[in-house]
């Protein structure tokens, strides 16, 4: 069942989601808007624009490159102007690239941590010192089961970078736990996506078969753990990371 999202849990909320051009940047941001929030989608791709006016009403789109801490402060300071606060941030924007370990050009390396784990760690600074100063605010960090278990599929630097993002998360929850800003992160995997739209179906399905729920994840699903974590129901949740996985890892 596709989940569905109270318009109040939000209400007058405002937020920031990275990398919400497409997929799962995008579905949270629909779902933000969906219940209640007014939302910023950021992303180095001009395709956000299209993205934030599928969404319509509380949403608007920007330009931004999270490697570039000046490019999200900017981004913070448009989305407080446009909507009075910024409660909610959501680092989304990642880079995936799955290759063998002895293929991976040291540029490449840089490129993957730059955008995957500095620019979580710009997001969680920038939001943070805002959200520090009104007492309230809720940072949500996407890592991925490879950061968790390491990846056969996914790149080393993919890996290592989503397994930084764990452990930045724990580092900004404590040192904000005190303020009334809770750090969590989500931990995918196997959402259904553009990735497996293009696969023949008959993999999708071998795919599927090996995952405990016997299907693969959706972005609603992805999302519907950002708003739990989003809402006041979540104040006491910090520092944790949240699997969406459908059983292919437990712990
Ligand atoms: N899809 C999955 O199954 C899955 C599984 C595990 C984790 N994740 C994580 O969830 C998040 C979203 O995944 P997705 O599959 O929707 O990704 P995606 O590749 O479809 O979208 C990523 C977005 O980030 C943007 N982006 C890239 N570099 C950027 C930069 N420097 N600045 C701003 N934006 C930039 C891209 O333009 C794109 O719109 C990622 O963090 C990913 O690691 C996804």
């Amino acid at each position: 069942m596709t989940p569905s999202f109270a318009a109040d849990t939000l209400a007058g909320k405002a937020a920031l989601v990275t990398g919400a051009a497409q997929g799962i940047g995008l579905a949270i941001a629909r779902a933000l808007v969906e219940a209640g929030a007014s939302v910023l989608l950021a992303d180095v791709d001009v395709a956000v624009e299209q993205a934030a006016a599928s969404i319509g009403t509380r949403s608007a789109a920007r330009i931004v490159d999270v490697r570039d801490e000046d490019a999200l402060a900017a981004a913070a300071d448009d989305v407080i102007a446009r909507f009075g606060s910024l409660d909610i941030m959501v680092n989304n924007a990642a880079l995936t690239i799955a290759k063998p370990v002895w293929d991976i050009p040291a540029a490449e390396w840089d490129d993957v941590m730059a955008v995957n784990l500095r620019g979580v760690f710009f997001g969680c600074r920038v939001a943070g010192r805002h959200m520090r100063a009104q007492s309230f605010g809720r940072i949500i960090n996407l890592t991925s089961l490879a950061g968790q278990r390491g990846g056969a599929v996914a790149g080393a630097h993919y890996s290592a970078s989503k397994a930084g993002i764990i452990a930045l998360t724990k580092c900004f929850a404590q040192e904000l736990a005190g303020d009334g800003v809770t750090v969590n992160a989500i931990a995918p995997a196997a959402i259904d996506g553009p990735m497996a739209q293009a696969m023949p179906r008959e993999k999708v399905s071998a795919m599927a078969a090996t995952i405990p729920v016997k299907r693969l994840g959706d972005d609603r699903e992805v999302a519907a753990a950002a708003i739990y974590l989003a809402s006041d129901a979540a104040g006491f949740v910090t520092g944790t990371t949240l699997d969406i996985n459908g059983g292919l890892f437990m712990r």
